[in-house]
């Protein structure tokens, strides 16, 4: 049995490979015309656990032309989202010690890029101010907006939101349509309002998401929910928007 044990602790704590090389997407317009990769070498032992320590230290000890947006490095501010090996996610939640020596690091895919990892979000938040994510309520509260313990339930898995992107820069029919689709972080965030018991704008909200591009663009194909780092189901509450439009 314990031998048993020191093989899993072993698998799990001992570095596969203590040399590990980032290959990244860079850009500058100012530079080239064309986008090429850099490689990157990081030794594990002198780096921090997560991809975008890596980012961090390269910037810091090899490359200080390197440009990619952070803020938090826990997962909460949604400003390190960005494609590794192929999988939108967010650096600072991605461990740099897998089985991979090589690790390829592109920007948030079919985006306009500013420069590097960094894409260009001006489209994304007007989206976002279009659904209005403010409470609404015509009634002109004399306390504040009570609400019940049940009713706040409906929030969970709405609220957690940090709007990284990762779901609408992963969802085929916003990569073609992002400029009509509004994509499944801004409706999963314009269902957070829709069900928030103390906002009575329900009708106008959904009859703004009644339309065959904003909301029906949609094809249920779910690689939103599959993308969140924070584990949410945008594709769900797409579905559950379309169920009160048809009900409404
Ligand atoms: S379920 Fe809808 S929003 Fe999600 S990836 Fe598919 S088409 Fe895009
Ligand atoms: S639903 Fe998930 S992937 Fe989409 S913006 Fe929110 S946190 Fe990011
Ligand atoms: S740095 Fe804030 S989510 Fe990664």
């Amino acid at each position: 049995m314990q031998k048993k044990l020191n093989k899993i602790n072993l698998f799990n704590f001992i570095p596969l490979t203590t040399q590990k090389y980032l290959r990244v997407y860079r850009w500058n317009p100012y530079l080239s015309k064309k986008p090429w990769f850099n490689i990157y070498p990081i030794a594990l032992q002198n780096c921090g656990p997560m991809i975008l320590d890596a980012l961090i230290q390269i910037k810091e000890t090899q490359d200080s032309t390197l440009t990619f947006r952070r803020s938090c490095r826990e997962g909460i501010c949604g400003s390190c989202s960005m494609n590794i090996n192929g999988i939108n996610s967010l650096a600072c939640l991605q461990p740099l010690n897998t089985r991979r020596k090589f690790i390829t690091v592109y920007p948030l895919p079919h985006m306009y890029i500013i420069k590097d990892l960094i894409p260009d979000l001006t489209n994304f938040y007007s989206q976002y101010y279009s659904i209005k994510p403010w409470l609404s309520n015509s009634t002109y509260p004399k306390h504040e907006y009570l609400q019940s313990k049940i009713d706040r339930l409906e929030l969970d898995g709405l609220y957690e939101c940090i709007l990284c992107a990762c779901c609408s820069t992963s969802c085929p029919s916003y990569w073609w349509n992002h400029d009509k689709y509004l994509g499944p972080a801004i409706l999963l965030q314009a269902y957070r309002w829709i069900m928030d018991s103390r906002d009575n704008s329900t009708e106008e909200r959904l009859n703004f998401l009644n339309h065959k591009m904003r909301l029906f663009r949609c094809h249920t194909i779910m690689n939103c929910s599959k993308a969140c780092p924070k584990s949410l189901n945008p594709g769900k509450a797409i579905s559950l928007i379309k169920y009160k439009i048809l009900k409404f």
